[in-house]
């Protein structure tokens, strides 16, 4: 095993579609290109990123808890739309003593009114919006000062 700080990087529902899915919103990078690029900003700091994707709001949970066993340095989380609506992973934020950065994509503060609320943000560390495949970066940055 290697000594090396590992920080989560979290991804939810639909985001296994990015590319194409609403380019206009949110781009054309997908997924993997966002963790390639991340793989290597990581690797210059002096990290690991352990990135993952679901459509299961459960997954979600039971990683949140795997990184505080496992001992990650933070959490990057894009929990999709399960951000306005999951009081559960918002207790799950809460259950950890991780830091949890909240990340989008898009900013959802300028979006319908449905997208205002987050429960995530509500316990996360801080959140990073709006900068489109760049967010996933600089909230890496920020991860890694904590
Ligand atoms: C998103 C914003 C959410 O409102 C939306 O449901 C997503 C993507 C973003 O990255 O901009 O699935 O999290």
């Amino acid at each position: 095993m290697s000594d090396t700080p590992v920080i989560y990087v979290l991804n939810g529902p639909n985001l296994n579609l990015l590319g194409t899915r609403e380019p206009e919103i949110y781009g054309t990078d997908t997924l993997d290109d966002i963790a390639g690029r991340l793989d290597d900003q990581a690797r210059t700091l002096g990290f690991e990123i352990d990135f993952r994707q679901s459509n299961h709001e459960g997954h979600l949970i039971d990683w949140l808890h795997e990184a505080q066993a496992e001992g990650a340095k933070a959490v990057l989380l894009n929990a999709g739309a399960y951000t306005h609506t999951s009081i559960a992973l918002h207790d799950a934020i809460k259950s950890i003593k991780v830091p949890v950065i909240e990340v989008h994509l898009s900013d959802p503060k300028k979006r319908e009114e449905f997208r205002h609320i987050s429960y995530v943000g509500m316990a996360a560390h801080s959140c990073i919006a709006g900068h489109g495949a760049k967010s996933y970066e600089l909230a890496l940055d920020v991860a890694a000062r904590l």
